[in-house]
């Protein structure tokens, strides 16, 4: 089937090199603006296990579509207006998520993200019209001014959609681990390979592992992040008493004992191996969830 001439404008965007100084600019601003860690991790959605951004859209998004269906019937200026209002205070959540992701993206994600921002800006600017509008008993003049946000919000779902589901930010790197490694205990290298207390890489089948040897133990993560697949092998050691691995591209930080994310962007955890030692072999099996 061929693509639609929409889908084939936002393909576009994705190269739009002319964009990369405002990233830039943007990018500055978002590390300015939040500059501590753990207010980061919170609005990446990393105690959620998932991304923030998509559940705190739905205030701004969900307030606004109803008050579009309730301005098509007579008598329901009063609950209209609440809910533009209600989907305005909504917005800032949504737009600091999204900004965070976006700060930690890939260049073609943030080319399409940046343009997802300035149409929700244009969208949220339309909704304030509609509500002073409406504030001052212009309830048709809100009307207009809520459909046209409204058509323009919907746009940038598109545009958040492609973000999300094309260009994969927010999603896990890797999903489908459990499909693509032998079962059962693998030969991964000899202890001896391994020096105490620094990464290394290893390989089960085709999946290559970070390697963390403790002594006699060894522990054992998918080295793709889970982020956008950086190569933690690459990476640094962190250890504040719990062995961790902080991804060389947007500093992600795994726990090397458990798999789990200590800091974000990443917000799903690193495939764990069970490890055991064989006769000065290490060998290591996935562990099941
Ligand atoms: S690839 Fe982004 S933190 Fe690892």
């Amino acid at each position: 089937m061929k693509s639609l001439p929409l889908l084939e404008s936002v393909q576009h965007l994705e190269k739009a090199s002319w964009l990369d100084p405002a990233i830039k600019t943007v990018n500055r601003i978002v590390k300015k603006a939040v500059p501590q860690r753990d207010v980061r991790d919170l609005l990446h959605g990393v105690p959620l296990g998932h991304p923030l951004h998509p559940a705190v859209v739905q205030l701004p998004l969900g307030a606004w579509a109803s008050a579009s269906i309730l301005d098509l019937f007579p008598g329901n200026e009063k609950t209209s207006t609440l809910l533009v209002g209600t989907g305005i205070a909504g917005v800032m959540p949504a737009a600091a998520s999204g900004l965070i992701d976006w700060s930690k993206a890939g260049r073609g994600a943030q080319r399409t993200g940046l343009v997802h921002a300035a149409v929700n800006a244009a969208a949220t600017s339309f909704y304030w019209v509609s509500l002073i509008q409406r504030c001052t008993g212009h309830h048709r003049a809100g009307k207009v001014f809520s459909a046209i946000g409204f058509a323009t919000a919907s746009a940038s779902g598109f545009l958040g959609g492609h973000v999300a589901y094309r260009q994969g930010v927010g999603m896990s790197r890797v999903i489908d681990i459990a499909g693509q490694v032998p079962s059962g205990w693998q030969r991964v290298t000899t202890l001896d390979s391994l020096s105490d207390g620094q990464l290394a890489k290893g390989l089960v089948g085709e999946t290559p592992l970070v390697l963390l040897r403790r002594g006699q133990t060894v522990h054992a993560l998918v080295d793709t992040c889970s982020h956008l697949g950086g190569p933690l092998n690459e990476g640094k050691m962190i250890d504040d008493g719990d062995p961790c691995v902080e991804c060389p591209w947007h500093k992600s930080v795994f726990s090397m004992r458990t798999g789990g994310v200590v800091h974000g962007p990443a917000t799903a955890p690193q495939p764990r191996f069970e490890t055991r030692i064989v006769e000065g072999t290490v060998e290591a099996r996935l562990q099941q969830p």
